[in-house]
């Protein structure tokens, strides 16, 4: 009886992290006719800006991004970042460090959980009140964990070492944090409900981020997501956008990525310029816990150069 209590504990507490990573049509209709959808909002000033998006591409070296066109029209709407630096390779590493200010040891891609005793900025965030949601393009539904293919063509659609929170247990055991973690539909649906949080996280599919295209097909893509937000009162309330890449094309060498800041937070004064101040992924964390006067969590983070 004892060890049947146990076994069934074992279960609940490993369950959680993993529920939601079938992609058998039927369990994904199932999820997504119940999963649960938060769209938090709040209203804490910051010092600087007042909201904060990362957009993230993939896999583009700093000279491949500026000489694109549509890269270089957004080059030209805000500060582009000269000096800043991706973490290591492959890609998930990246992504689990930016919010978390560490890799965790990640050194791949594989499907990984991170203990529940690591922290992330949403932790931070929620203990000040700041509203966040993660915006995953093309996950089927709120808090799916797995990777999913465009169920028309089989082709690589949306993938978890792209979802920066979801490998943390301390994200993925708590359902209301989960409801968090949406898609691109969901983004859609908030920004004209009027009800975008104050941070965001958005990852395009594996098409428009570039990873099985180009820096081209990217280009095209953020030009078409961003120039319509640029302009729009929903998105753009002293907001901070910081667009960028997980990391270099090439596997070895400088990891410079290419990076712009954008939106209204940036003084019209500052659109076109450069600004070559050593950054990381790490400065991703280290601006908003400065601008929102979160603390840290004394890893990445701590030493990292805030870009303001
Ligand atoms: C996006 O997520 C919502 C909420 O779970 C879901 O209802 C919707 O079907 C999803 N959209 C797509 C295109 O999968
Ligand atoms: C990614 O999204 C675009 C629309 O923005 C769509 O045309 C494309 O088919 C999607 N990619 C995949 C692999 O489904
Ligand atoms: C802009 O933000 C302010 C608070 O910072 C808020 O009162 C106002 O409703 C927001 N406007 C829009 C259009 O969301």
């Amino acid at each position: 009886m004892r060890s049947l209590i146990l076994l069934s504990a074992f279960f609940a507490a490993g369950f959680a992290q993993t529920q939601y990573t079938s992609t058998a049509a039927a369990a994904v209709a199932k999820a997504r006719a119940t999963a649960l959808t938060e769209s938090p909002t709040s209203n804490v000033a910051g010092k600087t800006f007042d909201c904060f998006v990362a957009i993230w591409c993939e896999n583009t070296d700093y000279s491949m991004a500026s000489a694109d066109t549509n890269f270089k029209w957004a080059a030209s709407e805000g500060v582009t970042l000269t000096n800043y630096l991706a973490i290591r390779h492959p890609s998930q590493p990246n992504y689990v460090a930016a919010v978390g200010g560490s890799t965790h040891g990640f050194t791949d891609d594989t499907f990984q959980r991170i203990d529940s005793s690591a922290k992330t900025i949403v932790d931070l965030l929620e203990a000040k009140g700041v509203s966040w949601s993660e915006y995953q393009q093309d996950s089927p539904y709120s808090g799916f964990e797995g990777n999913y293919v465009n169920q028309e063509t089989g082709a690589n659609d949306f993938v978890r070492k792209h979802n920066p929170l979801i490998s943390y247990d301390s994200v993925s055991s708590d359902t209301s944090r989960l409801a968090k973690i949406k898609n691109l539909t969901m983004f859609e649906k908030d920004l004209s409900d009027n009800k975008l949080p104050q941070w965001m996280f958005i990852t395009p599919n594996m098409t428009n981020d570039g990873h099985d295209t180009s820096v081209t097909t990217a280009g095209k893509w953020i030009k078409s997501f961003l120039s319509p937000l640029l302009s729009d009162s929903n998105f753009m309330n002293n907001t901070l956008v910081l667009l960028t890449f997980d990391e270099t094309a090439v596997q070895s060498g400088v990891n410079k990525v290419f990076s712009v800041l954008l939106g209204d937070a940036i003084p019209a004064s500052s659109k076109g310029t450069t600004d070559g101040t050593a950054y990381s992924h790490y400065s991703q964390m280290a601006t908003v816990e400065n601008n929102w006067g979160l603390g840290d969590l004394g890893l990445g983070d701590a030493s990292a150069a805030a870009f303001f």
